[in-house]
């Protein structure tokens, strides 16, 4: 397993180009099973889930095609397989999101239930309901969720708890059902408008998306699109923080500023200096930086993507900060691993209490997620000495080429390939 060697201390200054969302990128090509003709999706952030999606599309009969770096062709003419296997699902839990597209074209699929992962439970429940309404039956045996209809039809639908993958699923389900569909308590994230200007552009009817009610009225079928994937906020965001924590000045290009308020507003908070323009934020570090409060909530609130790396910003932060996680019950594993780099953060059941400011210091640390290793990285950049990041393939699912992108902004790091 490869591993970042990072020495902190070195200032980051300089431009960095942010990548195309994860998070936006794989409803957009679970969206592929809705047609059988091609969507052209540029953008495509070079990730390992990317590849865990290509892979999982390619298993149920995509033809898949890159032209050029970040451009991906997928088309489906026929459908060879109903099956996400455990195989995939168990790497990347949103396979799930082949199953409300599958269900709309195909009238069956069979999922690997994803079961719980470090971060918590994270049960597909909203998921299941929302398409039993729509006329879907679902049967749960030997660990697969199977799912099958002989026609959706439009349904209201109140989603008990904010879903975000669960909204997609079922907003690319409902796009094929006969009738309007109205879905209430919608999550709102960028990467939910994202994916209903491509299924708008196939040729689907929605209104609504980004608030917390989405109509949909049902075509018959939905024709192949040309997309550009949205930039990916956590990417950004956490650009941020190291310049924050570690800057110069650096500028965060190719991002969406207003996809960042809450993050920006809690920078202000803080007293770090920046200034958002068209597609880039710019940050300055050098003032002192002040504690601040946070709790994750649903987006627009603050999302839980970076809460540990915010979390890691504040343990340079004068005073007591407050970290409320109200998401994921579990997503606090990177605490112990600050803790050991020279933090002082408690944990009061779903809060974390930060103390600070204190110096960090190089260790050998292991991250347990994906943001939780980008919270390690933030945390070797400004330590003091050498910090060994175990596990990066948690990273690499879901950051392109961080260290090169950072190592340009004069951060020391490398990765060591086993
Ligand atoms: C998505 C993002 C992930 C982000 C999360 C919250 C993708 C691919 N992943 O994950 O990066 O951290 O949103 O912003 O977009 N829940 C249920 N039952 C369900 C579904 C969810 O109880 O059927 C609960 C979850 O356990 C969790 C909360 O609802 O506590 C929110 O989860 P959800 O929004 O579904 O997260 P994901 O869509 O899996």
């Amino acid at each position: 397993m490869d591993k970042l060697r990072i020495v902190g201390g070195h200032r980051l200054s300089g431009r960095v180009e942010v990548s195309g969302a994860k998070n936006a990128s794989l409803p957009a090509m679970a969206a592929s099973l809705l047609t059988d003709q091609p969507l052209l999706l540029d953008n495509v952030p070079a990730v390992w889930d990317s590849s865990t999606m290509r892979r999982l599309l390619t298993e149920l009969g995509a033809q898949v095609t890159n032209d050029a770096p970040h451009r991906m062709e997928i088309a489906v003419p026929s459908v060879r397989s109903f099956e996400a296997p455990y195989e995939l699902v168990k790497t990347m839990r949103a396979s799930v999101l082949v199953l409300g597209p599958l269900l709309a074209r195909h009238g069956r699929a069979r999922v690997s239930l994803p079961g719980g992962c470090a971060i918590g439970a994270r049960p597909i429940d909203l998921h299941l309901k929302a398409l039993e309404k729509l006329g879907a039956t679902v049967h749960i045996e030997h660990g697969f969720v199977d799912v099958s209809t002989e026609g959706l039809h439009g349904a209201e639908i109140y989603f008990d708890n904010v879903t975000v993958t669960g909204t997609e699923n079922v907003l690319m389900a409902a796009c094929l059902a006969r009738g309007e569909t109205l879905l209430a308590n919608c999550a709102q994230e960028p990467e939910i408008v994202d994916l209903a200007k491509l299924l708008a552009r196939m040729g689907a009817r929605i209104e609504g998306a980004g608030t917390r009610t989405i109509r949909i009225a049902g075509v018959e079928r939905l024709q192949g699109a040309e997309h550009r994937v949205i930039p990916d906020r956590i990417e950004a965001g956490t650009f941020l923080v190291a310049g924050a924590m570690v800057g110069g000045e650096i500028e965060v290009a190719h991002c969406q500023p207003d996809h960042l308020t809450a993050l920006l507003e809690k920078l202000t908070e803080m007293g770090v200096d920046h200034q958002a323009g068209d597609g880039r934020v710019r940050v300055e570090a050098g003032a002192r930086l002040r504690a601040a409060n946070f709790r994750t909530l649903p987006y627009p609130g603050f999302p839980t993507d970076m809460q540990a790396q915010l979390m890691t910003l504040l343990t340079q932060a004068e005073g007591t900060s407050l970290v409320g996680e109200t998401i994921f019950e579990n997503r606090f594993m990177h605490v112990a691993e600050l803790n050991r780099m020279g933090a002082h953060i408690r944990l009061d059941g779903r809060t974390a209490v930060v103390k600070g400011r204190t110096p960090l210091s190089g260790a050998r640390v292991m991250a347990t997620d994906l943001r939780a290793s980008a919270c390690l990285v933030l945390a070797g950049l400004v330590a003091q000495g050498q910090t060994l990041v175990d596990r990066v393939y948690h990273l690499d699912r879901g950051y392109e080429r961080i260290e090169e992108k950072l190592a340009r902004l004069g951060a020391e790091i490398e990765r060591l390939k086993q």
